[in-house]
């Protein structure tokens, strides 16, 4: 029986069971009246509801697009649709010259000017053009591009960041100071966050300007700080907390909700045990979000890509010859992997290593079609960003992973995900795929990419940009005008 069924069979049964015994309406009342106070709740303090509130009403300025010609870009005008601008959406820098070669299995995938072909001739019939005027091609990597791409540019024309000073006699000045390293491994995000941030036209020196406050200290470095360590982590933060409580006013103005911070290693969940206002308030931009966790709030805060940064591009991500069906290689430390390994470990077309690969880990990103990510100790890892690297599609199995960006991308359209009940059917899901949805997919994945990619100074709609458009979008609007101690006094 297959695990759904089972499940099917089982939540009847509780069911039938309860109603027999009578406790059935109560809970579901109650439940349904929480549910209906959340959502009040939500509605009423959350800026999701607003921003879609904003949307609508600033449609009308919208050029409306004929149906039927929906990328007829000669008359558009510039400034609002962006694809004459000169950093267009799917510009990405080094994508073009792979962009022209054949993708695997399937008809020619091709960029910018081909992808057009391919979304407005035999996909055609996906487009939806919404009521208000709104075009929507479902096959795109954008849940909507053209409110991205407009809210995009008033987020990079307008954001702005205070980062919290340290003295410069400060003990734990390492923790605070900007990167000026390389960042590496695992969990350069981290870092690479910081340095790109730094760099970045988002700072501003004028707190009263700031609509978001960024403080500064490195998880890493801490955890690393022989001072500090995993076990002095949460002491640090709280006493960090109360300090820039105390010196300056705009915590209290918000509870901490227009502040923020940055981890990439899983630590950083508990390294907030202990300052439950950042819990509570704060956006934390973590690595490691999981909707399982508590400690992690979905919607408030947000997810981190993790990436293991690389230079320029790899040759050949499309013309490479992709035999391979799914590929996964990694230490087997967690129960899904076991489950992975214990079902493919011996197949033929799903290549599932453990223990030490003796071929080039990249040309099996080269040369698979799909890649898989598999939850281990958490719901993520660099192979996600690995796999839109080289060109693979990657396959998600991590349930609970509130994917990096979301609010922006429609990962349905580049990625597939699997539960981890249903690994035993990893290969009949694959193979499911038609060679059109594939290059649909491929192609899709080549648009992500930057946004996976970290550079030292910021690139438009890099992971910097896209995680600083997350931000915005979660922006307080909400303050507390400051007290009178704090006035012209
Ligand atoms: C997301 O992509 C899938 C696959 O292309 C598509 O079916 C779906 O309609 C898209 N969703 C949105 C909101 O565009
Ligand atoms: C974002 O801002 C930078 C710096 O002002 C500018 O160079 C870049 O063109 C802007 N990008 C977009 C898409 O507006
Ligand atoms: C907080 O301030 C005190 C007093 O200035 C200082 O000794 C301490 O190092 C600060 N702690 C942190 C984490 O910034
Ligand atoms: C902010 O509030 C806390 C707790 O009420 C208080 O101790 C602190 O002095 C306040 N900070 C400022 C700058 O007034
Ligand atoms: C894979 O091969 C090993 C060794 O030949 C064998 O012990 C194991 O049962 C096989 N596993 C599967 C899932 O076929």
């Amino acid at each position: 029986m297959a695990p759904s069924s089972l499940l099917l069979h089982f939540s009847q049964r509780r069911l039938s069971h309860s109603t027999r015994g009578g406790f059935f309406f109560v809970p579901t009342t109650l439940a349904l009246l929480t549910s209906l106070l959340i959502l009040f709740y939500l509605f009423t303090t959350s800026n999701i509801f607003f921003l879609h509130y904003r949307h609508q009403h600033r449609q009308p300025s919208l050029p409306v697009e004929k149906p039927g010609l929906p990328s007829s870009g000669g008359s558009r005008t510039p400034p609002v649709t962006g694809r004459s601008f000169p950093v267009s959406l799917d510009g990405a820098a080094g994508s073009s010259p792979v962009e022209k070669s054949p993708g695997v299995g399937g008809p020619p995938v091709a960029g910018e000017s081909g992808d057009r072909g391919v979304n407005a001739g035999q996909h055609g019939s996906g487009d939806r053009i919404k009521p208000r005027g709104d075009h929507v091609n479902s096959n795109d990597v954008y849940h909507n591009r053209d409110v991205f791409e407009k809210d995009y540019r008033e987020m990079n024309r307008s954001f702005k960041i205070y980062v919290y000073p340290h003295r410069r006699d400060d003990p734990f000045a390492n923790v605070l100071l900007p990167v000026d390293f390389e960042p590496g491994g695992n969990y350069a995000s981290e870092s690479y966050f910081k340095k790109s941030l730094m760099n970045s036209h988002f700072i501003t020196k004028d707190p009263t300007e700031a609509d978001l406050f960024f403080m500064p200290f490195s998880i890493t470095r801490l955890r690393h700080d022989p001072r500090v360590g995993v076990a002095g982590i949460q002491d640090y933060i709280r006493d960090y907390v109360a300090n820039i409580t105390r010196r300056y006013p705009y915590w209290n103005r918000t509870g901490g909700a227009d502040h923020f911070y940055v981890a990439c290693h899983s630590i950083g969940r508990s390294a907030m045990e202990k300052a439950s206002e950042v819990k509570m308030n704060a956006i934390q931009v973590v690595c490691s979000s999981s909707y399982f966790l508590q400690g992690y709030v979905t919607h408030k805060d947000a997810s981190l890509p993790q990436v293991w940064p690389r230079q320029g591009d790899p040759p050949n991500i499309m013309s490479s010859k992709r035999n391979k069906l799914a590929f996964f290689a990694g230490a087997i430390n967690s129960p899904v992997r076991k489950k992975l390994v214990k079902a493919w470990r011996n197949d033929s077309e799903i290549f599932a290593h453990y223990g030490r690969l003796t071929t080039r880990y990249s040309d099996e990103l080269l040369g698979s079609k799909f890649c898989l990510h598999v939850k281990g100790f958490e719901v993520n890892t660099a192979r996600i960003a690995d796999s839109l690297y080289y060109g693979c599609v990657p396959v998600i199995i991590a349930n609970h992973y509130d994917l990096p960006f979301a609010d922006i991308l429609n990962w349905t359209s580049f990625s597939v995900v699997v539960t981890t009940s249903d690994i035993p059917l990893l290969k009949r899901i694959l193979k499911e795929v038609s060679s059109d949805k594939f290059s649909m997919f491929q192609s899709n994945v080549m648009k992500a990419r930057k946004h996976f990619q970290w550079h030292p100074s910021p690139v438009d709609y890099d992971a910097l940009c896209t995680v600083m458009y997350e931000l915005w979008l979660r922006r307080s609007i909400v303050r507390v005008p400051l007290t009178a101690s704090f006035g012209s006094n």
